[in-house]
């Protein structure tokens, strides 16, 4: 199939790519000139294992191309929009002005019987008007709303086989020619079992947003846990342990910590609540606010902790951050906890000195003013605190007696704050460290 992707971001880039792996033509456009051409080189603009294979391998195999002359979409039949929706600048509904762009975009240069497929997570209700604006300016196109579920670092292998295909269709005639059109699309996936739900548009947005907002309450519903178990002297991680043996309940996304951050999570639960309650059913999703709420207290109690530690102030202490990319394995820092936890201590004071494997490049665009150290070793030497904040392999198997070599040797045992509870406690206590998690 000839098949365009609006927007090569995150989701875009790696959906492009993997649409040009199962053999279909497809043009990516993006505004961004820079990312066009990298990624017309085949190099990912960001880290996302093995999109710079798959990019490489497309752009060989003549299958995918980038450009940012929205023309060039003209040949296509099928049209992903993939653009962003961040949050509003003046409140946390979403941001459409990028989906109402690529849409505008994309009109003139619809042919017959061709279908535009929306894959920007947005509030419910955005599809029937986009369906609304087609119908009267490109009457031979079509809308779908075929929802993204792919996870940063992961994102290549979730495109490929994802773990469900949701196609929002229209409520009209041309319902089954437009499901035809997305089977053609994602025939491999289908073939090999993909579980698929047809439905409305309404139903296709809410699956999304909805998606999000239960992973976010269970990851608030245990953050909720370990401040109790941090009072009461219980350990989070043996009672996510004992409640996740449950099968109703399940031990993934139990991991209580710093919380989640992200370009989506928390934006989405946001423009949830938003759109929730200009429908008027803010009641309905009132406790996403104190999800978010739990989730923004997890930031500012490691700060606290970090407090703690030096009898309530941070002034000049030398302070090692490791992580700074909101999750492992993406070099994503948008609403990072970690950003927000180094930005608090700087502002207090601390000398911070930040690593990350793949994040620093992003994170000092956004917080020039910390410190920036590429090397781990270097990172913790003379230091006088050092808090894991993203649980990258290399931090999770770090020596803890190579580690206390190198920090600061004028206290008797340095603090080790392990905010995504990953590190033995015992190793670490026994290495001459004093360790804190949270909630344990
Ligand atoms: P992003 O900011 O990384 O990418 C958006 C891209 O769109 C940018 O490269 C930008 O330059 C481009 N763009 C903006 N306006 C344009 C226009 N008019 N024409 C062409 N290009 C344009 O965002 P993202 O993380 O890829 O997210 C995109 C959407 O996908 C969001 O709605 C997000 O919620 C959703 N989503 C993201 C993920 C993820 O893991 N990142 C997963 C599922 C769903
Ligand atoms: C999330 C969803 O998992 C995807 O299904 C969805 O497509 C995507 O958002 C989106 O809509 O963009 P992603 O943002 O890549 O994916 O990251 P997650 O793996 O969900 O992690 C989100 C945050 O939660 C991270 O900061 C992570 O550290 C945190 N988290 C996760 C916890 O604090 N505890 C856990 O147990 C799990």
């Amino acid at each position: 199939m000839r098949i365009s992707v609006i927007g090569c971001g995150y989701l875009g880039a790696v959906h492009a790519a993997a649409m040009a792996s199962l053999g279909h033509d497809v043009v990516g456009v993006d505004v961004d000139a820079s990312r066009v051409e990298q990624l017309s080189l085949g190099e990912a603009p960001f880290y996302e294992p093995g999109l710079g294979e798959l990019l490489k391998a497309g752009i060989a195999s003549g299958h995918l191309r980038f450009t940012t002359d929205i023309d060039e979409v003209a040949a296509a039949s099928v049209h992903f929009v993939a653009v962003g929706t961040p949050q509003s600048l003046e409140g946390k509904s979403a941001d459409l002005t990028y989906v109402n762009a690529a849409v505008e975009g994309l009109i003139p240069r619809l042919a017959p019987g061709s279908l535009v497929v929306g894959k920007s997570t947005v509030p419910v209700g955005t599809a029937e008007e986009l369906a609304l604006l087609i119908g009267q300016r490109a009457p031979h196109a079509s809308l779908a709303w075929n929802p993204e579920f792919l996870r940063e670092g992961f994102a290549v292998q979730d495109t490929l086989r994802p773990d469900r295909i949701v196609y929002g269709v229209p409520s009209d005639e041309d319902a089954k020619r437009v499901e035809q059109l997305l089977d053609q699309v994602y025939a491999q996936a289908l073939t090999q079992g993909t579980p698929k739900v047809v439905t409305n548009y309404a139903t296709a947005e809410l699956v999304k947003v909805a998606a999000n907002a239960f992973l976010a309450t269970k990851i608030s519903f245990i953050n909720a846990m370990a401040e109790i178990s941090e009072v009461v002297g219980a350990d989070v991680t043996q009672l996510a342990d004992a409640i996740g043996h449950d099968n109703r309940i399940g031990r993934r996304f139990l991991n209580a910590g710093v919380g989640f951050g992200g370009g989506c999570l928390p934006k989405d639960i946001r423009a949830f609540a938003a759109r929730a309650e200009e429908l008027g059913l803010g009641e309905s999703v009132a406790f996403l606010h104190e999800v978010d709420a739990i989730n923004m207290r997890r930031r500012s109690h490691v700060i606290e902790l970090a407090e703690s530690v030096f009898e309530g102030d941070v002034y000049g202490k030398r302070i090692t951050i490791l992580g700074l990319s909101f999750k492992p394995d993406s070099d994503d820092v948008r609403d990072s906890p970690a950003l927000d936890v180094a930005a608090g201590l700087h502002a207090r004071g601390a000398q911070v000195v930040a690593t990350d494997p793949q994040g620093i490049a992003n994170a000092q665009t956004r917080l020039p003013e910390l410190m920036f150290e590429v090397d781990l070793p270097d990172a913790l030497r003379n230091s006088e605190l050092v808090i894991l904040l993203t649980e990258w392999a290399q931090y999770k198997s770090l020596d803890p007696h190579l580690a206390r070599s190198l920090v600061s040797n004028q206290t008797d045992r340095v603090t080790i704050i392990d905010a995504r509870n990953v590190l033995d406690p015992e190793n670490w206590q026994a290495a001459g460290w004093r360790y804190l998690g949270l909630g344990r």
